[in-house]
């Protein structure tokens, strides 16, 4: 499936070189630790479906100094979520993995499309407006611009589909925008991605407040799972989360966000239908179904665990990882980028 068996010319493209096989390209930050959130809306989703494509999966740290960080936490962050994921069950035999900031070309690419993006559809998205007020000191130009950056990890690998939470919807819009505007003015160069959003466990709801989405920042310590919180944590945090005052394990997001947030994790740790497990706890309270959730997900999550325990500690594993991969998306990832270059009028490169 990789070089070596495709065309090596450099005259050729990405489409050429892995003969039409589909792609697909997905990425997380790694401003902390990931959540049950990004498992489920994203992580778990890969795992299910990498392998019917040509898949990437990149750890966006450029991402992820939008805000300011500590430089040892973002070193960290990057390298535990490369080995979740390893440990979630990505191949690194069949799929490729890397860290954004060792391929150059998606920056260079993102300048390129930023000069195609209009202030304007930047200002509209929800997620700069969120940000922004959030960080009201350093609202950065990189905070404004951050959705081209996304644009190019994309349209650098001339993915077809691109598995996200439904918070990114948006961004993939702008994507698809964007690759079509380049095409129109320049011809095609640009596959137009389509999102892959699951109906259910497409926005995981914070266990406190669950007309909040599950985020990694979440100040109170019971409204976020961590994909590496033990099982004692993991069960307490459902043990605490929020529910209603009715009795009835019924789904109605609009209703009952609370339990029907539970119900959407429930039903992804088990693979049980909505239908299903109201059938299976009528008639029980809310305190044994949130002991159930928690120990779905902590069954979930416990081979993942395991996976990561040795992952991590394996230094010369990880390095080569690192290393051979950002070689594999580079080759990939350079090949749009000259082509794109040689579209809008830069001097070709000479080889
Ligand atoms: P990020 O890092 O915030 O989240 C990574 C992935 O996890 C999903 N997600 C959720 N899904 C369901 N419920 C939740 N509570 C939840 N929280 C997070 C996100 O939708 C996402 O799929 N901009 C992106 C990272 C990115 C990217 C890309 C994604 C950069 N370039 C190219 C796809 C393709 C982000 O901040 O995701």
């Amino acid at each position: 499936m990789w070089p070596g068996t495709v065309h090596r010319s450099f005259e050729c493209g990405v489409r050429e070189m892995i003969n039409d096989q589909k792609v697909m390209f997905s990425a997380m930050q790694a401003t902390g630790d990931l959540t049950l959130g990004n498992y489920i809306g994203a992580l778990a989703n890969w795992v299910k479906t990498a392998d019917d494509y040509m898949s990437f999966f990149s750890v966006v740290d450029q991402h992820s100094i939008t805000v300011r960080r500590k430089v040892s936490d973002l070193r960290q962050n990057c390298r535990k979520s490369l080995a979740i994921y390893l440990a979630a069950g990505l191949d690194p035999e069949k799929h490729c993995i890397y860290y954004q900031s060792h391929v150059p070309a998606h920056a260079q690419l993102a300048w390129i499309l930023s000069c195609h993006t209009y202030i304007g559809e930047l200002n509209r998205m929800t997620q700069f407006k969120d940000k922004a007020a959030k960080n009201e000191s350093n609202i950065n130009a990189g905070l404004l611009t951050y959705p081209v950056l996304m644009a190019a990890d994309i349209l650098l690998y001339q993915a077809d589909v691109v598995p996200v939470g439904v918070d990114q919807k948006q961004h993939l819009e702008l994507t698809r925008t964007l690759a079509q505007r380049m095409n129109n003015l320049y011809g095609d160069i640009f596959t137009v991605p389509e999102p892959y959003i699951t109906k259910v466990g497409q926005r995981i709801m914070s266990l406190q407040e669950p007309g909040r989405k599950m985020s990694k920042s979440d100040e109170n310590p019971n409204a976020t799972v961590f994909i590496l919180d033990d099982k004692d944590t993991i069960l307490r945090k459902f043990k605490r989360a929020v529910t209603d005052s009715d009795r009835t394990v019924r789904f109605d997001r609009e209703n009952k966000p609370g339990i029907s947030n539970l119900m959407e994790i429930y039903s992804v740790a088990t693979g049980q239908e909505l239908s299903e497990i109201e059938a299976a706890f009528d008639g029980l309270g809310y305190g044994e179904f949130k002991l159930a959730v928690g120990e779905a997900v902590v069954k979930m999550l416990a081979p993942l665990h395991e996976r990561y325990e040795a992952i991590i500690q394996d230094k010369t594993y990880l390095d080569n990882i690192i290393k051979s991969h950002a070689e594999k998306a580079n080759y990939f990832a350079v090949r749009t980028l000259w082509k794109v270059e040689k579209k809008v009028g830069f001097p070709v490169h000479i080889r």
